[in-house]
């Protein structure tokens, strides 16, 4: 389901900053080549990552959910010297797909690819974020949250993808099913977090924007 009209999609894209031509091979190779292209981010939602992380300008990212590595290129543009983004993927064979596209970019040395699941990676790793964009599967984003809250730095922020399921997130709970109701779930309980402030944006499939406050 679409939010806006085709027409206002169109006009929005025309009126954005084109893709790059390395994300334009990417978004077509994707959709010629891999199951499920609708998860890649696409232009628009692209282009407004790579605003985010320009207008953060942070020196650890952490992406969970690689895909083919659209959002990972996006993200990593506003990155400091001396930064890096970490994406991850349990998916070796789109991950590989992700480090050729992105060994094509010139932010290929600021972006780090691992392949593991990150419900177990994500408590091993020791830098403190200024930014996180959570991407993966739907029934495990509070556990994500929750596991990565510590290693965000104050002021920090996190980026959830995916948050009005297609428009499915306004269904009476009971006419739920398990992925709706665990992303309707995750939105209560970022609600309901007093350590933060969040503004849900009905950008493309809806992106919750949260800042851990000081
Ligand atoms: C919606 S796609 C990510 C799209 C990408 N961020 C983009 O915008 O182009 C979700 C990805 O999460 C990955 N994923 C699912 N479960 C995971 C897990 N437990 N740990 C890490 N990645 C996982 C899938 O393999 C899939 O590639």
């Amino acid at each position: 389901m679409e939010f806006i009209s085709k027409e206002l999609s169109e006009y929005c894209e025309q009126h954005t900053s084109p893709e790059s031509p390395e994300l334009r091979a990417l978004n077509r190779e994707t959709h010629l080549k891999v199951l499920s292209p609708r998860m890649l981010s696409g232009h628009l939602q692209g282009a407004y990552l790579s605003f985010v992380s320009h207008m953060i300008r942070p020196l650890y990212v952490l992406e969970i959910g690689t895909y083919t590595g659209y959002s990972a290129i996006c993200l990593v543009q506003g990155i400091r010297e001396g930064g890096k983004l970490i994406s991850l993927d349990v998916n070796e064979e789109t991950s590989l797909l992700a480090q050729t596209f992105i060994d094509k970019t010139p932010v290929k040395d600021k972006i780090e690819l691992v392949v593991a699941d990150a419900k177990a990676y994500i408590p091993g790793l020791t830098q403190r974020f200024d930014l996180v964009f959570i991407d993966a599967d739907k029934r495990n984003y509070a556990l994500y949250y929750d596991l990565v809250f510590d290693k965000v730095a104050p002021g920090g922020f996190i980026m959830i993808d995916n948050v009005l399921w297609s428009g499915k997130i306004t269904m009476p709970e009971e006419a739920m099913d398990k992925d709706t109701l665990a992303i309707h779930e995750f939105n209560k309980h970022v609600q309901n977090d007093s350590r933060v402030e969040n503004v849900l944006l009905p950008i493309r499939d809806g992106i919750m924007m949260v800042r851990k406050k000081v």
